[in-house]
């Protein structure tokens, strides 16, 4: 249904942040982008860098307990980093003032624990623990999402140069 479009193996932390940056090169006009994996896996790793190649300067702090953090970018939209790990329900959800947010870019981890309430992914990035690195997948839920991991392919270097691009055309 959503297949993969993008695998790769991840060696070490500079090479989620490479990712990171490509994402937020090829970044769409507007995007939501779930992040899925176990604690340490990477996740906000990989939000962090986006964040920082779309010229956020100050301090990216984690929302792991304000489960939400905010950043103006330099083109007057808005990203929000959502962290829902810590949510206990999803109904906690509608004190965060969301309702009506029209940002430019979501970046959510653990985005399951936010239910229906959250809007649904262009991208889902899952991010795997496999030996001292991570094994990242990228599907696509819409059309949007479909570009934008193909122009993936086109920004990442370590992705041009090998047969990653697992989708079809
Ligand atoms: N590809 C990678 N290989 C090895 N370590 C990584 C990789 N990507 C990120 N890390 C490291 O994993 C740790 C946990 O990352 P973090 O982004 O906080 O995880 P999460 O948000 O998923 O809980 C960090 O110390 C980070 O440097
Ligand atoms: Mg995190």
């Amino acid at each position: 249904m959503n297949p993969v479009e993008v695998a790769h193996f991840l060696p070490d932390t500079e090479a989620t942040e490479v990712l990171g940056r490509a994402l937020a090169a090829t970044r769409p006009a507007r995007a939501v982008v779930h992040l899925q994996g176990d604690l340490g896996a990477g996740k906000s790793t990989l939000a962090r860098a986006m964040l920082r190649a779309l010229g956020v300067t100050g301090a990216i702090r984690s929302p792991t307990y304000t489960l939400v953090e905010r950043y103006p970018l330099a083109d007057g939209s808005e990203a929000l980093h959502l962290d829902l790990y810590r949510i206990a329900d999803a109904g906690e959800l509608e004190f965060l003032g969301l309702d009506g947010t029209d940002a430019a870019l979501w970046l959510i981890e653990w985005a399951e624990r936010g239910g229906a309430l959250l809007p649904g992914p262009d991208v889902q990035i899952v991010l795997e623990l496999d030996q001292s690195g991570r094994n990242v997948e990228l599907s696509a839920f819409t059309e949007t999402g479909r570009l934008w991991c193909k122009a993936i392919v086109q920004e990442w270097p370590v992705a041009r140069d090998s047969s990653v691009h697992l989708g079809g055309s």
